[in-house]
């Protein structure tokens, strides 16, 4: 099928937008590049450069690529800024995802898979976190991506829409073949951070607390392979076009790991230990976030089968060549 991918020049998008071409469909990427990469979109790809707020651009990239559903990756992503800058996130997180409906209704595409994420449940009151778990964000993060899920639940009960909402809990690794992998700036994700650290002239890695209730007192989180969690795509979409059925899936591994033993599993791969130096606990931060998954297993007969390993594996290979990503980003 035809496919439109919002934000398929980043991270997840990229490495989505790859899975399904694999699988025989087409996308066409629409993308501002704000923290995307023209290198992520593959020669040959039809590619709008815009921004989802504009609405009659969006309608054109649709009615161009003549697409049958789009993969809505499009975001801003960081907590932090987002506590800093909280228009600037409802703006394109809520307001571009209005633009997206709408330009949607007016090119007559009815199906869309939204990434969303963890951040919605705010502190967990279980563990692991269901689907039916409260939402109570706790930055603007996670307060749009939930206001936005409210308004596709809206728009799908007025018949404008079919979705599923994928929430990622913490998509990690790189391309196994090594040919798309992650690189945000700033960067905020622990492992690239840490692999980081490893390269010539590194940082030592900043480790916030030492003293959470976890079983060696740094924070527990879901690292799920991305190459995983393109495949629950894949099935989620299959889903929606086979019985039109959409809904709300946790995309997590179901298990969680420590700071330290992600520190351990990069020692193991790249033969030596993460410079590290331990600072306070950040505020907000909480000392464990695990999926629960059994409804992605059950519903879209999904299994996240990399390890925790193949992350750090993956992730290592694309990391040792910043020659080849700086030529790349020239
Ligand atoms: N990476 C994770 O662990 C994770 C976890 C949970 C949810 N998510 C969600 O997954 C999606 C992708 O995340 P990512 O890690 O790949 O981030 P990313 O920053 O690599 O990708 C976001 C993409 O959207 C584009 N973009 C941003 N604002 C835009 C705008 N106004 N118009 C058009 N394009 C715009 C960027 O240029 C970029 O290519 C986001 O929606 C994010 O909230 C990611």
């Amino acid at each position: 099928m035809r496919l439109l991918a919002t934000g398929g020049a980043g991270y997840v998008g990229s490495h989505v937008s790859a899975a399904f071409r694999a699988s025989g469909h087409e996308v066409a990427v629409y993308d501002d590049l704000s923290s995307g990469h023209e290198w992520a979109i593959p020669p040959g790809t039809p590619f709008t450069r815009g921004d989802v707020r504009d609405t009659s651009r969006l309608e054109a990239a649709l009615r161009s690529s003549r697409a049958e559903g789009v993969l809505h990756f499009a975001a801003k992503c960081l907590v932090g800024e987002s506590v800093l800058k909280p228009d600037l996130y409802f703006d394109i997180n809520v307001v571009g995802g209005a633009s997206l409906l709408r330009a949607m209704e007016r090119a007559g595409v009815k199906r869309l898979l939204f990434s969303s994420t963890a951040s919605v449940y705010g502190n967990p009151q279980t563990s692991p976190i269901p689907e039916d778990h409260p939402l109570n964000p706790v930055n603007p993060y996670g307060e749009s991506k939930r206001d936005f899920e409210n308004l596709l639940a809206a728009a799908a009960r007025a018949g404008a829409v079919r979705y599923a909402s994928l929430r990622y809990f913490n998509a990690a690794g790189c391309a196994e073949d090594g040919s798309l992998g992650e690189d945000h700036d700033p960067e905020t994700h622990l492992i690239p951070n840490a692999l980081r650290a490893l390269l010539p002239g590194g940082a030592p890695l900043t480790v916030f607390g030492r003293d959470w209730p976890t079983r060696d007192g740094t924070c527990v989180r879901d690292y799920l392979h991305v190459e995983d969690l393109a495949d629950a795509h894949l099935r989620a979409w299959d889903r929606l076009c086979r019985d039109g059925e959409g809904g709300v899936f946790n995309l997590g591994t179901g298990t969680g790991s420590t700071v330290l033993e992600v520190l351990e599993a990069i020692r193991n791969e790249a033969g030596r230990k993460v410079p590290v130096s331990f600072g306070p606990r950040r505020d907000g931060d909480p000392a464990v976030l695990v999926a629960s998954n059994v409804r992605a297993r059950r519903i879209l007969g999904w299994t996240p089968c990399r390890s925790l390993a193949d992350i750090v594996r993956t992730a290592w290979n694309w990391g040792q060549t910043p020659i080849k990503n700086v030529e790349r980003r020239r």
